[in-house]
């Protein structure tokens, strides 16, 4: 394997309302972080997983993962971009190309981890799964008065993983600034292209209750 994928997982989870950090949340009796992780081990190409964990729980989700596969544990930070810069710090010599997953899309195909790896090993410095957007979008001021409707046709939802080639990963990181809410978002910013590829409806991101009713039914029907 060529790859390591690094696991944001440190996330309060605070819009799926109370219960603790949102990646040791359960889905089918087991947490979301254990769903993402095994799926992501069993995608051929991948090498090395480290999992940024609550600074609070980085013991406890060693044990955890222990049995599901070989990975590496670090503590999280206050933002996802800092989670990120953490694993990615914890990253051993080897992996030309590096992937950043959310634990919260637990149950992401392994099929489109080696894809995503698949599109950077065939040339693309970034890569990014995405979907069509099927609402219709509006632009809508703080008083929630529409001020216009986008074109959607132009508009990708992006999902994890998202997949670089190390050293860009890197560079990216090392001149970040305020935070972003994805990976690619930095890249963007130093100038590199980004390359989309089809994403999939089972990466969905755990994030509020319906999104954990919805993957327990995914879960129950065999996904
Ligand atoms: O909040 P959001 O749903 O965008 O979080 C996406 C992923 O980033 C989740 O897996 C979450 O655990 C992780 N995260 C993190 N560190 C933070 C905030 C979020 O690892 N400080």
């Amino acid at each position: 394997g060529d790859v390591a994928v690094l696991v944001p997982a440190a996330g309060a989870g605070v819009r799926l309302g109370p219960g603790g950090p949102k990646a040791l949340r359960l889905l089918g009796g087991e947490p979301l972080l254990v769903h993402a992780v095994r799926r992501i081990a069993a995608a051929p190409s991948v090498h090395t997983v480290v999992v940024a964990a609550p600074a609070a729980e980085v013991d406890a989700v060693r044990r955890l993962l222990d049995p599901v596969a070989p990975v590496l544990v670090v503590a999280g930070g206050a933002e996802r971009q800092a989670s990120v810069a953490n694993a990615l710090a914890a990253v051993p010599p080897g992996p030309a190309i590096v992937l950043v997953h959310d634990a919260a899309r637990a149950l992401t195909p392994s099929a489109l981890v080696e894809a995503v790896a698949a599109a950077v090993r065939a040339g693309h410095q970034a890569v990014i799964p995405v979907l069509p957007v099927v609402d219709t979008i509006k632009e809508v001021d703080a008083d929630g008065v529409v001020l216009g409707t986008v074109d959607r046709s132009a508009l990708r939802a992006v999902q994890t993983p998202q997949g670089f080639r190390r050293e860009v990963l890197a560079a990216a990181h090392a001149a970040a600034g305020d935070p972003l809410t994805d990976d690619a978002g930095l890249v963007e910013q130093q100038g590199v292209p980004v390359f989309c590829v089809p994403g999939s409806e089972y990466a969905l991101k755990v994030t509020r209750p319906f999104d954990l009713t919805l993957a327990e039914q995914l879960l129950a029907a065999g996904h």
